[in-house]
């Protein structure tokens, strides 16, 4: 299989954890989500995780020397030599400055997605306690209710997907992570796919625009 080392832009619910599950599911290709490692930590109660509960619960972003060091020490892991899809990060030029440094490229893919459907997105998702597999009550409802359909764990409703903290991550989006854009644009690297359709059709869509972006 074609290796791929990928970057997945967009705003909060723009459907980046669950195309990048869909491509792990199906390509095989692993997924590092900053933000499931930083929940992970906080639910273990790890110093890390002590650091960065009430920087999640506020909706602002973490520092770039935490995030980065995070990223930098996941990536020296075997099992991310040949393809990898980064889930959220890099988020701040700093941070896409510093992966530049420690990894070559071969996409950032952004997906469009506006304002008001995000926030039903995220008011809507739920995620299984238990193997992070993500729901709508609406667009993708589990087969009984608060139940995840692939490992029986119970579904949450995660802290930051309160009306207002979305808001709070909105405005980090666009104030710190929506520069990616034109800085991924420049380097040539930019593949912007219309994220509102539903998940079937964006991963199609992902799946036949890529193939321009890989080396043969
Ligand atoms: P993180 O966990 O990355 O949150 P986020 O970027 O806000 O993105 P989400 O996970 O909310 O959305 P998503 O795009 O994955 O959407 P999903 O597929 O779930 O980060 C959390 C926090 O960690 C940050 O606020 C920050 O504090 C910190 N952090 C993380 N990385 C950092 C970094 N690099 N630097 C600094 N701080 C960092 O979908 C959402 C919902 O919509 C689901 O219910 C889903 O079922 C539904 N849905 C998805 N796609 C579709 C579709 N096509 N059609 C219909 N429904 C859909
Ligand atoms: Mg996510
Ligand atoms: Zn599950």
């Amino acid at each position: 299989m074609q290796t791929m080392k990928l970057i997945f832009l967009g705003p909060p619910g723009a459907g980046k954890g669950t195309i990048s599950k869909m491509i792990t599911e199906r390509l095989g290709i692993p997924q590092i989500s900053t933000g499931d490692m930083f929940r992970a930590a906080i639910k273990e109660k790890t110093a890390l995780g002590l650091k960065v509960q009430a920087i999640l619960a506020a909706g602002a972003l973490v520092p770039d020397e935490l995030t980065i060091a995070i990223v930098k020490e996941r990536l020296s892991w075997p099992d991310v030599r040949q393809s990898y899809i980064l889930d959220g990060f890099p988020r701040t030029i700093a941070q896409a400055d510093a992966l530049a440094e420690f990894s070559e490229l071969d996409a950032a893919v952004d997906f469009e997605v506006k304002d008001d459907l995000i926030l039903f997105r995220l008011t809507g998702r739920r995620v299984c306690t238990s193997c992070g597999a993500i729901y709508h009550r609406v667009t993708k409802p589990p087969k009984v209710e608060g139940i995840c359909d692939l490992c029986g764990g119970n579904l949450y409703i995660r802290s930051d997907d309160q009306e207002e903290t979305v808001k709070a991550r909105l405005k980090a989006y666009h104030d710190e992570t929506e520069p990616l854009i034109g800085y991924y644009q420049k380097r040539g690297l930019l593949l912007t796919i219309d994220g509102s359709p539903d998940a079937e059709t964006v991963y199609n869509t992902f799946i036949s625009e890529i193939g321009r972006f890989l080396k043969k």
